[in-house]
């Protein structure tokens, strides 16, 4: 066994629910046992380690020991034209991210971005990933692969898509279900492996393959379901004109079956009262994509809004539509959109929609997300003085809160001391 000690960040409740200070915990003199995989236990540094005398110990002197970053929506197979300049959703899908993802017809091509992939978010302390993946079956393969390599979790699945995409990313709404089938047969369970079904948005598919989709999802409902929700106004309106008889966008989900607790709903920007409602009832995931909303010009999710709702909330970089593959730099990005609608997210709260309420979005939270016995030892350590302007910044603070905001707004992958997966470092 091994034993990290340093300052160990513990969750006993939900910061956007209840006071921050009564659910969050550092602790300046933790440490973390891990056996194998998982974690043994997690307490006072002094005491595990005369408990157990034997386990190699890793010092990570006043460095935060945290919960592995879990990234709740991305699109893997946009790696390679992440930041990408001057346009906005539909032209941008158009005109960089649909040729880009047409090369994943080459299998090996999907290995090597898949492996690429993993090892960025690694560096970036993220230990989780529910990703896109491309029309192509062998694109799932490619992740789920790279994955069990690395004893990783991660959620995927084929992107299905019919209509308004070029010839060679589209599939029909028979080949949809029965290629995400065969996927889910294939992974689903099989290790750390957790398939999500996947239609893109509702206007790269027909109804008859949403249909199609809302079947496939009743007949394995322990699945997850990803797709994109009220991103950018013009996209929504196109929604309407292409559901004439939707009440809104949310019910062109609704109406074929995909609306549920298992459904992961990206950016959610624009909703009706209708839809929050509605999402609150059903318990259906938001998943906030801020660095992302930023750069494509799609507006300041209101979170703290979405959370008085009682709406469960993930946080996610939707890379490549995000500008970055980090979780630190995505919670600054979190910050200020909340800041736009006059709500001030403490650290507490954006280091809890980084881990345990992603986790919690992807209905993982009894496996990772928290520093807990039993769980994945998924973990990340953050050097809380990684660069001269951030570590001048810590010579200020008189709360390691304080330490942690700096890290948060100004950190990038230097603030990784090291990435831990299933009781690996990967980082080394
Ligand atoms: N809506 C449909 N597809 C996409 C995508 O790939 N990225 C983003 N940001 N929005 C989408
Ligand atoms: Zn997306």
């Amino acid at each position: 066994s091994t034993l990290l000690t340093g300052q160990t960040l513990t969750f006993c409740g939900n910061p956007l629910h209840e006071p921050w200070e009564e659910c969050v915990r550092i602790d300046s003199a933790g440490a973390v046992l891990m056996q194998g995989a998982r974690i043994a236990a997690v307490g006072d540094a002094a005491a595990l380690k005369s408990a157990h005398p034997q386990a190699h110990v890793i010092s990570y002197g006043d460095d935060l020991i945290c919960p592995g970053f879990v990234d709740a929506h991305v699109h893997f197979p946009q790696t390679a034209m992440i930041a990408s300049w001057g346009k906005r959703l539909i032209d941008w899908l158009n005109t960089y991210t649909f040729p880009e993802e047409a090369r994943f017809a080459d299998p090996a091509y999907a290995a090597r971005i898949a492996a690429r992939y993993l090892d960025l978010t690694a560096a970036n302390g993220t230990t989780t990933v529910a990703s896109f993946a491309t029309i192509h079956p062998a694109s799932v393969d490619a992740l789920f692969e790279a994955a069990a390599l690395r004893g990783q979790c991660v959620v995927t699945g084929k992107t299905c898509m019919n209509r308004n995409a070029p010839d060679d990313l589209r599939d029909t709404a028979q080949s949809a279900y029965d290629d995400s089938k065969e996927l889910i047969a294939r992974w689903h369970g099989k290790g750390r492996a957790q398939y999500a079904i996947t239609p893109r948005f509702s206007p790269t598919s027909t109804s008859e393959q949403l249909s199609a989709l809302g079947t496939l999802w009743a007949e394995h409902p322990d699945c997850l379901m990803q797709t994109h929700l009220s991103e950018q106004t013009d996209e929504v309106e196109w929604v309407h004109s292409l559901f004439p008889d939707a009440r809104d966008y949310l019910d062109t989900y609704e109406v074929h079956g995909l609306l549920g607790a298992r459904g992961l709903y990206g950016h959610a920007i624009h909703l009706t009262p209708r839809e929050v409602d509605r999402l609150a009832e059903v318990q259906g995931r938001v998943i906030h994509c801020p660095t992302s909303n930023m750069f494509i010009g799609s507006g300041a999710l209101n979170l703290p809004a979405l959370a008085a709702r009682g709406i469960p909330l993930g946080l996610a970089t939707d890379t490549g539509g995000g500008s970055s593959f980090s979780m630190l730099r995505t919670m600054a990005a979190a910050y200020e959109a909340a800041q736009h609608h006059g709500h001030a997210l403490h650290a507490a709260q954006l280091l809890w929609l980084a881990t345990a309420g992603s986790a919690d979005a992807l209905h993982l939270s009894g496996q990772i997300g928290t520093l807990e016995q039993g769980h994945f030892a998924d973990i990340a350590v953050l050097d809380l003085r990684s660069t001269a302007a951030i570590a001048q910044r810590a010579n200020r603070s008189y709360s390691v809160w304080e330490d942690v905001f700096a890290t948060i707004m100004m950190g990038d992958d230097r603030a990784l001391r090291a990435t831990w997966i299933a009781g690996t470092c990967v980082t080394a």
